[in-house]
């Protein structure tokens, strides 16, 4: 018998959302920290930290704090779902609080070290309380509070308005009383309360009942505990809850990407007049160290958040945290803006095209001015300073609050942001503008960077002196990644530059042939000196597209790098439909009852475009509104060959099922697949399902593709590794992505390896990607592939993945690079003899197991 390789996935035992919740999925690799940009040290002194927020040591001993004197300044700590979901214990909390104090972050204001789900028995005691889990917390809630009031810090606990916890665990709905009791009887001093299995009519009557009813209780047990409303901005908390909670949250869950940071900005900047001392708007955690985003983007994270007056809830892992993760989160002037007893979140006094200025008025009479460009291009953003609630001046000060860097300008408040970023400033008139260095603002605009263009791209740069007074020794500087070429084309430096006057430079970069179309950073330095201080210098980055013409054959589209992808919810998605925020959440797309594991999924309004440097000659997709949208959801598909229409589908509803299109796209440079919403509303899901580009005259695949196994003959010697542990495989017609059938796997708790060893060694070494197509109706459970090139326990093996959402599909994937084989086992893919896959906890339908 064979024995499996190690059973456990290595991943948190329990499924983060498992009811009613709003999160997206965590499905997939995280990207790696991408930007540059302004790194430095947290500025001038002067933080403030966390004034306010009640009594020392927390405890619910003394007299009850009248809640609007809980949390006069925003709440700042640190919780662990972000980082861990489910995965909570002992030893993190005290580490973190231990941590808290090591670093410094106590005394930069960091307080609450808070608890999320999965910290309790999945049943009450008999005596009706709450039991905290005895393996991850040993000493009880009580005593691990004692530990954290012991390092100065508070503890918050985390419970749910509804029948369970998101995460399955005993909600509090009905048991208000003895649950509040219990946690103050522990010593807890802040309470997330969820809003999971709700049983709700969906009223705002019902959330106010709910979560007054907890509100009453906290009050009853003794108060002083913080109040934190969490049911996802769902009832508009914010016009019902001052005087019952501290803070509500106001979006649903974060989650690490740009396009949810970016949404979830959108909406909260919008409710500053509800947020005061002692009742805040809560956008969510923070993400900041937990690797989705890049440094700017963590930064206008950070920035943004301190604008809105936001709750800086750590969300990572701060024992493994990196310096530049730490040093955003504990820049001193950001946080003295977030916790500035004045209370006031920034209101928003411009908003362009996705670039956005907030004024935030002071205690000190200043403001904090930020600049916030939510677009993909680096951008100038000003606005007259007036119109920033600044009193008239002629000269303002504007102290840089990432760089350290004060100067100052004439009249506007203005700076070149680079895309996604955000320059927060402390701005007021200037008393002595004649020893600060003026304000350069330095725009760039970019051309087509294509890969191997003899001609390369343009790239202008233009500095302009925004001050009063000379910049001396203005010089500009591009970098660009190893091996490409830079040249200025003109002066990019300049002796003196007066006031109002501009540099600007025209460079051509050359990108060599074979670099790989993807993202890159460009990086515009600019330095100068003026006023009485010393060098200041600008750094400007720029994430630019390069694109590459395809190859020769047939490449389905979600193999080919687009120019750019717009979309009105979420990502694109690659392979499967759109989900909603985040990259990875959809299905697989389905259209008319077929499925289809190849493909782009999208929400209309939305637009991408493919570079094809007239290489190619038809594009032929189906499209229509993917089946799990129901027949609602509308919109109309149209196929652009630079300025022609080439092929469109009139408007479409989920009763149409798929259509084909074939388009001749001879000639073209550029490829545009339009999708426009229809009449029905929003809620479409509009795929371009199995879409095939046919390029340099050949039509031979471009990644050739090989099924290992497809089920239709019956379940093709499939069977279970661990038989003692238990499982069923039959064949099924319930589920299939090619053919009529696949395979239906019930599998036990604790999971099982399912597939077969091979009765001849496979080659597989022309392939870098595994996959299966897998529906499930269970959330929690999770898949691996293992690829055997041996006896015994030479099983390599790789992914992990959790479904968040019952009832979903997708194709599971691993590369090469991603499978790791037992110490002394080399993954030799020209003698493979055994293929698997894990699965665990449910009842799941595969089909497709094939090498790419
Ligand atoms: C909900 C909340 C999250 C987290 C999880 C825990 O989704 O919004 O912040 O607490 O539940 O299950």
């Amino acid at each position: 018998m064979l024995t499996a390789g190690p059973a456990g996935c290595g991943g948190s035992d329990d499924d983060p959302h498992g009811g009613g919740g709003s999160a997206g999925g965590n499905e997939g690799g995280r990207g790696g920290e991408g930007g540059i940009g302004n790194e430095g040290g947290s500025g001038n002194e002067g933080g403030s930290g966390n004034e306010g927020g009640g009594d020392e040591g927390g405890g619910g001993s003394d007299a009850p704090t009248p809640i609007d004197q809980l949390a006069l300044t925003p709440p700042m700590g640190f919780n662990n779902w972000n980082a861990f979901g489910c995965s909570v214990n002992e030893e993190l909390i005290k580490e973190t609080a231990d941590f808290f104090v090591e670093s410094g972050l106590k005394d930069l204001g960091y307080t609450y070290v808070n608890i999320d789900d999965c910290w309790a028995l999945r049943e009450r005691g008999a005596d009706g309380k709450l039991v905290p889990d005895p393996e991850k917390f040993p000493n009880g809630i009580k005593g691990l509070a004692d530990y954290v009031h012991g390092q100065g810090l508070k503890l918050g606990i985390y419970g749910d308005a509804g029948t369970k916890t998101c995460a399955g665990y005993p909600g509090s709905l009905g048991h208000e009383q003895i649950d509040a009791q219990t946690w103050a009887a522990w010593g807890v001093d802040y309470l997330k309360y969820d809003n999971c299995y709700n049983e709700s009519d969906g009223s705002q009557e019902d959330y106010i009942r709910r979560y007054t009813a907890m509100r009453d209780a906290l009050d009853e047990a003794g108060g002083n505990i913080v109040y934190s409303i969490c049911e996802w901005g769902q009832s508009r908390p914010w016009e019902w809850a001052v005087g019952v909670g501290n803070l509500w949250r106001t979006t649903g869950d974060i989650s690490d990407n740009w396009s949810s940071l970016r949404s979830i900005i959108a909406t909260n900047v919008r409710l500053a007049q509800y947020a005061a001392p002692g009742h805040w708007n809560d956008p969510d955690m923070l993400e900041i160290g937990n690797g989705g985003m890049s440094l700017t983007e963590y930064r206008t994270h950070m920035g943004m958040w301190a604008m809105m007056a936001a709750p800086l809830i750590i969300g990572t892992d701060l024992r493994t945290a990196s310096a530049e993760t730490l040093s955003i989160l504990s820049n001193k002037e950001i946080i003295a803006i977030d916790q500035d007893p004045l209370g006031k979140q920034a209101t928003v006094v411009a908003d362009h095209d996705g670039l956005m200025v907030l004024s935030k008025p002071l205690a000190d009479g200043k403001r904090a001015i930020a600049l916030y460009n939510s677009t993909d291009s680096l951008a100038v953003i000003s606005v007259p300073a007036t119109d920033a609630g600044l009193a008239e001046a002629e000269v303002y000060q504007l102290d840089d609050v990432w760089t350290g860097h004060s100067v100052h300008s004439k009249g506007i408040l203005v700076a070149g942001v680079p895309a996604h970023g955000t320059a927060v400033y402390r701005v007021s008139p200037a008393p002595a503008p004649g020893t600060l260095a003026p304000a350069l603002s330095v725009g760039a605009a970019l051309g087509t960077l294509i890969s191997g263009h003899p001609e390369g791209a343009t790239l202008t740069t233009e500095v302009k002196n925004q001050g009063i007074s000379d910049a001396a020794g203005v010089k500009v500087d591009v970098t660009a990644p190893e091996g490409w070429g830079v040249v200025a084309e003109n002066p990019s430096s300049s002796a003196l530059l007066g006031s109002d006057a501009s540099l600007g430079t025209t460079w051509t970069i050359h990108v060599p042939e074979g670099t790989l179309a993807g993202r890159y950073t460009i990086l515009v330095t600019t330095t100068y000196s003026g006023g009485d201080g010393g060098e200041i210098s600008l750094s400007s980055e720029i994430v630019s597209v390069v694109v590459a013409a395809p190859r020769d054959g047939a490449t389905h589209l979600s193999k080919l790098y687009p120019f750019s992808s717009e979309n009105a919810v979420g990502p694109v998605e690659l392979d499967a439909s759109n989900g909603n925020e985040a990259p990875g959440d959809g299905n697989l797309i389905t259209l008319g009852g077929q499925v289809y594991t190849r493909g782009l999924g999208t929400h209309a309004a939305s637009e991408i475009v493919y570079y094809l440097g007239g290489r190619c000659s038809t594009l032929t997709t189906d499209v229509g509104i993917d089946d799990e949208v129901g027949e609602g959801g509308s919109a109309s598909f149209t196929v652009h060959a630079d300025d022609a229409v080439v092929a469109e589908s009139g408007p479409m509803t989920g009763a149409d099922g798929a259509k084909t299109l074939t388009a001749d796209v001879t000639g073209a440079t550029w490829l545009r697949l339009v999708a426009a919403p229809g009449d029905a509303g929003a809620g479409d899901h509009a795929d371009w399902a199995s879409p095939v580009l046919v390029c340099g005259g050949s039509s031979e695949p471009t990644t050739p593709e090989q099924t290992l196994f497809s089920f239709e003959s019956g379940t093709e010697g499939w069977g279970i590794a661990n038989a003692d542990t238990g499982g069923t495989v039959s064949r099924s017609s319930l589920f299939h992505t090619d053919g009529d059938h696949g395979l239906e796997v019930v599998a036990p708790t604790d999971g099982n390896w399912y597939g077969r060893a091979l009765d001849e060694p496979l080659d597989l070494s022309a392939y870098t990607t595994f996959k299966f197509d897998v529906k499930t109706g269970e959330t929690g459970t999770s898949g691996e592939i293992a690829l055997q090139v041996g006896e015994g326990d030479s099983w390599c093996q790789g992914g992990l993945w959790t479904w968040t959402n019952a009832s979903s599909s997708k194709t599971i994937r691993e590369s090469i690079s991603g499978i790791e084989c037992p110490h002394g086992v080399a993954l030799d893919l020209t003698r493979v003899t055994g293929i698997w896959v894990y699965l665990k906890g449910g009842t799941f339908h595969i089909d497709n197991l094939r090498a790419e």
